[in-house]
């Protein structure tokens, strides 16, 4: 009889025990807080993904892992970066600041980013099972200006037909065009084509009217 009531006790414990295991472990991973606000990088910019965990605590022990969706991006292990593991497209592009890992702080430095690293990053410490997720957006933007030329004359307006062209965009832009003061002026719907680096070039055509001293904006 007093076996049995051992047991019973035993079993209570052991699931109150297994409750409050569960109630920390999951009060832990919701303090790790996502970056809300996706990080913007201009292709062959340097960025940090921020990644830290709280409350802080030193894991430059620990395991840890960058991933893009199955791509390993950097593993930390056993105090240094195990480079083996990482995605030939990572590779010398990826690092921790090793100073920081005492402090919880695993963001990670990526050099030199393409357009292809966009999309959601997960940082993971192995052993604590503290994820956190940011997401990386990248965008392009032409180092020069557009380029407008006179494509052709319209003689049955009486006017010419200018051309703007523009390369190297990424996401796909907006083409305005704006006379001398400033008005916007009308134009149909700008042609665009992805190119094999899949950046976008855009072209759009506006006819104005032949005054020899007037000036546009594209
Ligand atoms: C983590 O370290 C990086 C690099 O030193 C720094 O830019 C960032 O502000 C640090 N993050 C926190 C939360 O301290
Ligand atoms: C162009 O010249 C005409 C006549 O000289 C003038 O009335 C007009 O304001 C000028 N336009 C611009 C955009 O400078």
């Amino acid at each position: 009889m007093e076996g049995l009531f051992l047991r019973f006790l035993l079993r209570t414990i052991t699931s109150l025990v297994f409750c409050l295991l569960l109630t920390h472990c999951s009060r832990g991973q919701s303090e790790s807080v996502d970056s809300l606000q996706p990080i913007v990088a201009r292709v062959g910019d340097d960025v940090v993904l921020p990644c830290q965990i709280k409350p802080s605590l030193d894991v430059s022990a620990a395991t840890l892992e960058w991933k893009r969706s199955n791509l390993f991006v950097l593993v930390w292990r056993t105090g240094a970066d195990f480079k083996r593991q990482k995605d030939p497209s990572y590779r010398g592009r990826t690092s921790l600041f090793p100073d920081e890992l005492k402090h919880g702080n695993v963001s990670l430095k990526l050099s030199d980013v393409k357009l292809s690293d966009k999309g959601m990053y997960r940082c993971y410490v192995v052993e604590k099972n503290r994820e956190m997720f940011v997401e990386l957006v990248v965008v392009s933007v032409p180092g020069c200006s557009p380029v407008i030329s006179l494509s052709r004359m319209d003689r049955d307006r009486g006017g010419v037909v200018l051309q703007c062209e523009s390369r190297g965009w990424y996401p796909e832009p907006e083409v305005l065009w704006l006379d001398a003061e400033g008005n916007l002026l009308s134009a149909g719907p700008p042609e665009t084509v992805r190119g094999p680096d899949d950046l976008y070039t855009v072209s759009s055509r506006v006819t104005v009217d032949k005054r020899h001293n007037n000036s546009f904006t594209c």
